[in-house]
């Protein structure tokens, strides 16, 4: 018995993940230190599209990748792993071109861990943006602050705002796609209709009866994450989280767009810490379509 050489691991063939790939998928996030998130590959493999490579000693799968299209205007590529004891021989350079080929004209987006990005880089994608990943248990300051009013329903701690927030309701899905698209650049209604199944909550903002702002916490490993994270303005954005922190004793988790520095600075005050970053890198489009002023986290990196 001999293990593959690296020319016939380079041969092995791909083929397209489904839900029965959960375990697989979640062992091979954890052979790479990640959580496990079977409850995200259920949606990623739900509303994407999921490739792997099966690990030639029979353990599982040796690769992942997974793509979320958006039409003609880009595909996300996320997940991408590679078994810690297939490392370095070539098989996520052949699964990202087998993607690239896969996607033709459509532009291609993506978040890059360090460990990512140089190839990457080597494939033509360029760095456009970052995010950091902050984590820890929020920490409530102040009296009045969100903290003390019910998860329910909330009032922005400023005085001087009227924006209040509350869990979504299922007649507020259209609404939440209509502030969605200029902001995400394309719709995502596919995704956005499976939040209220995926997320253990979301929680829109109004100001005056309108619709400012909304945000999902989903679970990942002991944290829970917040994204997707939209909002008219920083404090909208700031009553949301605080609204969701207190719905949970857990850990809070999120991929802030690093220009949103005040929101970084504020939950970093409340007790989160900068955790890693991942660069932003797209190809075939000069940066990522809609408006990032407003668009404070993705729902995950692996959906752009
Ligand atoms: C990133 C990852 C997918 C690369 O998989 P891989 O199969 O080992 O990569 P390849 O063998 O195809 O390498 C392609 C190129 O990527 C770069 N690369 C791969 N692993 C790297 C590492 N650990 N450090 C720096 N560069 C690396 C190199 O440029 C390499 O080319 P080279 O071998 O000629 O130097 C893998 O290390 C992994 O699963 N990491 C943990 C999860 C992760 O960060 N995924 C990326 C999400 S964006």
């Amino acid at each position: 018995m001999h293990s593959p050489s690296p020319r016939s691991l380079v041969d092995l063939p791909i083929r397209r993940l489904n839900r029965g790939d959960l375990v697989p998928c979640a062992d091979l996030c954890e052979d790479r230190g990640w959580p496990r998130d079977e409850h995200r590959w259920g949606l990623l493999l739900s509303a994407g599209t999921g490739y792997g490579i099966d690990a030639p000693d029979g353990k599982g799968l040796a690769a992942t990748c997974l793509t979320m299209p958006y039409g003609s205007e880009f595909t996300a590529v996320g997940m991408m792993l590679v078994a810690g004891r297939y490392a370095r021989q070539g098989i996520a350079r052949r699964l990202m071109r087998h993607v690239m080929e896969t996607a033709g004209d459509t532009p291609l987006a993506l978040y890059a861990t360090e460990q990512g990005q140089p190839l990457y880089e080597n494939l033509g994608f360029s760095p456009v943006g970052r995010a950091e990943r902050v984590g820890g248990r929020f920490e409530t300051i102040g009296s009045g602050g969100s903290g003390s009013t019910s998860p329910a329903s909330s009032v922005l701690p400023s005085a001087a705002s009227s924006v209040t927030t509350r869990p979504a309701a299922a007649d507020d899905l259209q609404a939440m796609v209509r502030l969605d698209l200029p902001v995400f650049g394309t719709d995502r209604t596919h995704l956005l209709a499976r939040l209220p199944a995926f997320a253990d909550r979301l929680q829109v903002a109004e100001d005056h009866g309108d619709l400012v702002g909304y945000a999902a916490l989903w679970p990942s490993g002991q944290a829970e994450v917040v994204g997707p994270l939209i909002a008219r303005d920083t404090a909208t954005a700031q009553a949301l989280v605080a609204a969701l922190a207190a719905t949970t004793d857990r850990p809070l988790r999120a991929d802030v767009d690093a220009r949103h520095k005040e929101l970084l600075g504020w939950l970093v005050e409340r007790g989160l810490e900068p955790l890693s970053r991942t660069t932003v890198m797209t190809y075939g489009i000069p940066d990522l379509p809609g408006d990032a002023a407003h668009r404070f986290a993705p729902l995950t990196v692996a959906t752009g």
